[in-house]
């Protein structure tokens, strides 16, 4: 039998079972259901039940099962008519359900470390292997969603203890030498949920820190823990602790969390709050990239490119951190005057993503560069010129380059307030058809 913990018996499991959404419960139930009848065992684990202890909303659900996942991730799939994800490599799948409800389902299994910060060794194994290769104690607890034991809580490292004494403990010493990406989740769920991290863990990291266990890592491991923390509440407090407890070098030596890159920081905070006010309506932010420029400040734009090519940044995401290199002066010098025509600010921002034009207005902190670019976000962004590409056509220009030219100067006469209707549009074109003549 397993170890449950003397706080939480199967009735009080089931009363906080009873406080998910009715969908949950519901899917919960159908996964009892189909375990029943593939007679396997299946539990819920890892951040669904340390937030189902919380009380904190989770609709991402992990379900592991004694048996083979990916048969049973189909099977139950196909039951509650869920889009299912396989990834071969890991032996795991992930569902999607149509009221948003993600669920990821593996066999449980064992994982042996053939080297410090190499990829495990995985062999299927029983759901006490499964609990031991975790991170933390507060993310190897489980709970059982078979119909004759269920509710029960598996909980062998104390993670029950730990939520109620708000501490990330590792589950043995190597930890983070195994899997290093874990000093960087210590980290990111000690300061999301205000806990501390335990003096043993403390030690164990800083041991790992002495042995530069991240510089040890493939970056492309370390970027979506990165790109978490950034994407946590409070970016400023993730960073603060990543500094003093670890650094930055094993991003590149000369990244750091000064006190001028944490008032950076402070302002980005401050720039999307002010988006999301006024205009969350236009299009969603990758706020993490812009906390991702402010970072990468100190570096040149070869340090950028190639420190972009060793996380494996996506392209688009490596375009925005490379663009702000290259054309965020002279646009920081430009919007900083007050007398700027609208159609040269429109210039100046519109070949630009959102977040290098927000990270400009972080980074001057300046009102008249701020006006400028609320003007382009309220106004100028999106205006459309009423000719249209027929209309060219039948004023004998040939379709080509130089209609992207005419329409571009088009926005441009609308933005001045130089054309106003589709007449003087016409007008317009016909003028500058004599001026290319
Ligand atoms: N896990 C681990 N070691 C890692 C990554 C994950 O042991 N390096 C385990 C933990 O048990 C974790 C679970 O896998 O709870 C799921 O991982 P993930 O989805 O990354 O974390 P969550 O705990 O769900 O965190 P979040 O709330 O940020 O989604």
């Amino acid at each position: 039998m397993h170890k449950k913990t003397a706080s939480y018996t199967q009735y009080g499991m089931r009363q906080l079972l009873d406080t998910l959404k009715p969908e949950v419960r519901t899917l919960i139930s159908t996964a009892q259901r189909l375990a029943g009848e593939k007679r396997l065992r299946a539990y819920l684990v890892g951040g669904f039940v340390r937030d189902l202890f919380l009380g904190a909303s989770n609709l991402d659900l992990d379900i592991m099962v004694e048996g083979d996942g990916i048969e049973y991730a189909d099977a139950l799939s196909a039951r509650l008519n869920a889009r299912c994800i396989h990834h071969k490599r890991f032996g795991t799948a992930t569902l999607v359900t149509e009221g948003h409800l993600k669920i990821d389902i593996a066999s449980s299994r064992k994982e042996t470390y053939p080297e410090p910060a190499s990829l495990p060794e995985v062999k299927p194994g029983s759901i006490l292997d499964d609990l031991a290769r975790r991170d933390f104690s507060i993310n190897a607890m489980a709970v059982s969603v078979n119909s004759d034991d269920f509710g029960m809580l598996i909980d062998v490292y104390g993670g029950c203890r730990d939520l109620k004494k708000k501490r990330i403990s590792v589950l043995h010493e190597n930890s983070f030498v195994d899997d290093p990406t874990r000093i960087l989740r210590a980290i990111r769920f000690e300061q999301r949920l205000a806990f501390s991290i335990s003096s043993k863990t403390l030690r164990y990291l800083s041991v790992a820190s002495r042995k530069r266990m991240l510089q040890k890592l493939n970056l492309q491991r370390v970027r979506d823990e990165i790109m978490l923390m950034l994407q946590e509440k409070n970016p400023v407090a993730q960073m603060q602790r990543l500094g003093g407890l670890y650094g930055f070098s094993f991003l590149h030596p000369r990244i750091s969390f000064s006190s001028k890159t944490r008032k950076l920081f402070e302002s980005i905070e401050l720039c999307l709050q002010w988006f999301s006010r006024n205009f969350s309506h236009r299009r969603q932010l990758d706020s993490w990239l812009l906390y991702c420029i402010a970072l990468f400040e100190p570096l040149s734009a070869s340090s950028t490119r190639q420190l972009a090519k060793k996380l494996a940044l996506r392209r688009g995401e490596e375009k925005r951190l490379l663009d702000y290199k290259k054309s965020g002066l002279c646009i920081l010098k430009a919007l900083q005057k007050k007398a700027v025509a609208p159609s040269r600010v429109f210039g100046y921002l519109e070949p630009h993503s959102y977040e290098v034009i927000l990270f400009l207005v972080a980074k001057a902190k300046n009102a008249t560069l701020k006006r400028h670019v609320e003007d382009f976000f309220r106004r100028y962004n999106g205006i459309r010129h009423s000719v249209s590409g027929r209309d060219l056509s039948g004023l004998g220009i040939t379709p080509g380059p130089l209609y992207a030219k005419i329409f571009r100067a088009l926005i441009k006469a609308r933005l001045d307030g130089k054309v106003r209707s589709k007449k003087e549009e016409l007008v317009f074109v016909r003028r500058l058809q004599k001026s290319i003549r």
